[in-house]
């Protein structure tokens, strides 16, 4: 494993027994990293390329079951055009150089979010890497590309009411876990750790549900810079807290 001292120094503290099962990050910061640098907005993204690969790389080494990345919400689609058609060409961009490592790595690729609603192009080349890392047994990554937390709740409930008018189902059948069941994540346990750089500290409609024991992190890193150290630090911060659940520490 190539590790610098820095992250070397992280990964010897690091207690490999309590690594969290699923990491969810909000990927963000991209433009003012940009605006800093007197860059248009979509060096940045295309900067946070980087960073997405890097982590990506830490999270199967430290042996992180799930990773979900926020890559594109549906609040963004009211951002210009051209910022927008740049971000529906990062996916096929990103896939068509990176698939061979995420395949050598047993990575599986997944999309939370709604399909229907992207370009052509765009659902092209994530159905190609779905379908090409589909048998993949190692670290499952949910990309969450047109997704809004509340949008997913409503598509639940609407799935479960249809159910409930053609009789299938009855009013107590409807639990917590079959409205997780309906979510985009149905099947895959809540994120243990949530990580948002950018000095942003709120979850702008990402997995609401999903988040209601969630170990929150943030740092004033922009997305870009975001490192391997980074990765490493929150986990390491993650393995201090006192997860209670409601209930009283043991
Ligand atoms: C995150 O970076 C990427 C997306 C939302 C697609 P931003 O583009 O939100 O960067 P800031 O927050 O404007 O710096
Ligand atoms: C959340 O970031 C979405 C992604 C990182 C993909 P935003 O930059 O869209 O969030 P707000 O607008 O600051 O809440
Ligand atoms: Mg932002």
């Amino acid at each position: 494993m190539s590790l610098h001292p820095k992250e070397k120094e992280l990964y010897q503290k690091l207690d490999l027994q309590s690594i969290p099962h699923h990491v969810a990050i909000i990927m963000d910061g991209n433009g003012r990293w940009a605006r800093k640098r007197g860059l248009p907005r979509i060096a940045g993204h295309r900067a946070g390329v980087n960073s997405l690969r890097e982590t990506i790389r830490a999270a199967d080494q430290v042996g992180v079951k799930i990773l979900t990345l926020y890559t594109f919400s549906t609040e963004n689609w009211k951002r210009p055009s051209k910022e927008v058609r740049f971000l529906m060409k990062l996916p096929e961009e990103y896939l068509s150089k990176e698939i061979d490592e995420l395949c050598a790595k047993n990575v599986c690729i997944k999309q939370m979010g709604e399909m229907e609603g992207l370009p052509e192009h765009t659902r092209n080349a994530i159905e190609d890497a779905m379908d090409k890392t589909a048998e993949n047994t190692g670290l499952i990554v949910n990309f969450a590309l047109n997704y809004g937390s509340r949008g997913e709740i409503v598509r639940a409930v609407k799935k479960i009411s249809r159910l409930a008018s053609g009789g299938s189902i009855n009013e107590e059948d409807i639990t917590e876990e079959m409205i997780s069941r309906f979510l985009y994540s149905g099947g895959q346990p809540d994120p243990d750790l949530l990580i948002r750089p950018s000095g942003e500290l709120r979850l702008s409609n990402f997995l609401l549900w999903q988040m209601a024991y969630t170990e929150f992190w943030f740092s004033e890193t922009y997305w870009p810079d975001f490192k391997k150290e980074d990765f490493l630090q929150a986990i390491l911060d993650y393995q201090k807290r006192n997860r209670r659940y409601g209930g009283l520490t043991k």
